[in-house]
């Protein structure tokens, strides 16, 4: 066994495969991870070789693999392998190796590996949906983020017989996307670890009738990147999630919703028992005072065309304002500011800040190809208590990152281990 850089001489990373049937799709990961430059040892569980042989492992990653401290017993690589890693990502991980490493068992060379590591930890679940919403496995994940191990959410989907639910094993593609996040963060990788955390994305449409809706400009992106930070970071992530026009982030539970009511009333009920709720959506201010149950025609006299009466939708942020309880959720809103006449953006933002009475406003100035739909965004966190940061033009995932490190100084309650 070696734990030499490779040819990439990038970051060491050990891959533990536990024995589930997502094994096999831990041999993308694997490859994802080498071909960026990652240099990949493979520690499998004996039961993993049921699903896929050693050799497999051997070859994909260029190096001997061991599943006990017995074999290379010289080099003692239950020490050296989780010493020297720079990450340990768990792929599949099994109910059985989540409850061997919340309870600190040590029984083979993979569970070794995580009670030395020093570094972030990865766990992947799979496993079927009742064996995930099981409580004892439940309490295990509780337990394991509590003490900042990072635990994706399974993702949904056709396990292995004909059944479908949460368990799935995320996307290769998205266990490698969250072990660079890991790898690129660092120390800040854990700091919402058993977090409860809301965030609304994407723009509202309100019907006007069976066809036509009034929407806005919103892709959803910042919000998206929002819960996929979170997640990444350790949180307990929901997303309600209006019209959003890209993918689910993984490791996240997203509601749908399509209307501002309808998202006022997801957002509130999730509110109850979050830590943090954030306000990315880009919510309706009025709608359509009447749904026609119809399709509007036009008929011959233009004098009849229709005219759109307006109502006001209610604040949902201002909403959640008023009802908190004591200091929890911390709030954080959204604003999409133009300068004019009478101030400035950032002028606009404060005033916003203030009567919105939130702990965070994120304030970007919008324009006709700024802020809406694309991948970077500018933008100043405001704080309540007069403090002011700038995120020069960045990657959303960048502003994502900078919004939850205002945010986390703020979380002053200590973490229940709720399941
Ligand atoms: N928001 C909300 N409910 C609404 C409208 C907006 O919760 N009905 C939230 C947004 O999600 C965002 C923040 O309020 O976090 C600011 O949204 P914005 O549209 O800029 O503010 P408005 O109150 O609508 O003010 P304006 O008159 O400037 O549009």
């Amino acid at each position: 066994m070696s734990t030499t850089r490779g040819p990439g001489n990038g970051p060491r990373v050990v891959l533990g495969v536990a024995g589930g049937i997502a094994a096999y799709k831990a041999a993308l990961l694997l490859r994802e991870l080498t071909e960026s430059g990652h240099d990949v040892t493979v520690v499998p569980t004996a039961a993993s070789e049921h699903f896929v042989g050693r050799a497999t492992w051997e070859a994909l990653s260029g190096k001997p693999v061991a599943t006990d401290v017995w074999s290379h017993a010289d080099e003692v690589p239950h020490v050296r392998l989780g010493r020297h890693a720079d990450l340990v990502v768990v792929a599949p991980a099994t109910a059985d190796l989540l409850g061997r490493a919340a309870h600190g068992l040590a029984d083979d060379l993979l569970t070794n590996v995580l009670l030395t590591a020093t570094c972030p930890v990865l766990l992947a679940p799979a496993m079927h949906t009742e064996m995930w919403l099981n409580p004892a496995v439940q309490a295990n994940v509780a337990l394991l983020r509590s003490r900042g191990t990072t635990v994706l959410e399974p993702a949904s989907g056709r396990l292995t017989g004909a059944d479908t639910g949460p368990g799935r094993m995320p996307e290769p593609a998205d266990i490698a996307a969250a072990c660079r996040r890991l790898l690129a963060s660092g120390a800040r990788s854990y700091d919402l670890a058993g977090r409860r955390v809301v965030v609304s994305a994407g723009g509202t449409r309100e019907p006007l009738d069976p066809v036509r809706f009034l929407g806005n400009r919103s892709s959803g992106r910042q919000g998206v990147a929002l819960a996929a930070a979170a997640a990444a970071r350790g949180a307990v992530v929901t997303l309600v999630a209006a019209h959003v026009e890209v993918p689910d982030p993984s490791g996240v539970e997203v509601v749908r919703v399509a209307t501002a009511a309808e998202l006022g009333e997801t957002v509130r009920a999730l509110a109850a028992s979050a830590d943090v709720v954030v306000m990315a959506a880009a919510v309706a201010d009025f709608r359509p005072a009447t749904r026609a149950g119809n399709k509007i025609k036009k008929s011959d006299d233009p004098a009849r065309d229709p005219v759109v009466v307006l109502e006001r939708t209610d604040d949902v942020l201002a909403g959640l304002v008023r009802e908190r309880a004591g200091a929890a959720p911390v709030i954080v809103g959204f604003a999409a500011e133009t300068g004019d006449e009478s101030g400035t953006v950032l002028e606009h933002g404060r005033a916003k800040l203030t009567r919105k009475g939130c702990d965070l406003l994120v304030l970007n100035e919008v324009g006709e190809a700024k802020g809406f739909a694309t991948p970077t965004n500018a933008v100043t966190i405001l704080g309540a208590d007069g403090s002011e940061r700038e995120v020069a033009e960045a990657s959303k995932d960048v502003v994502a990152d900078a919004v939850w490190d205002a945010v986390v100084p703020m979380l002053t309650s200590a973490v229940t281990l709720t399941t």
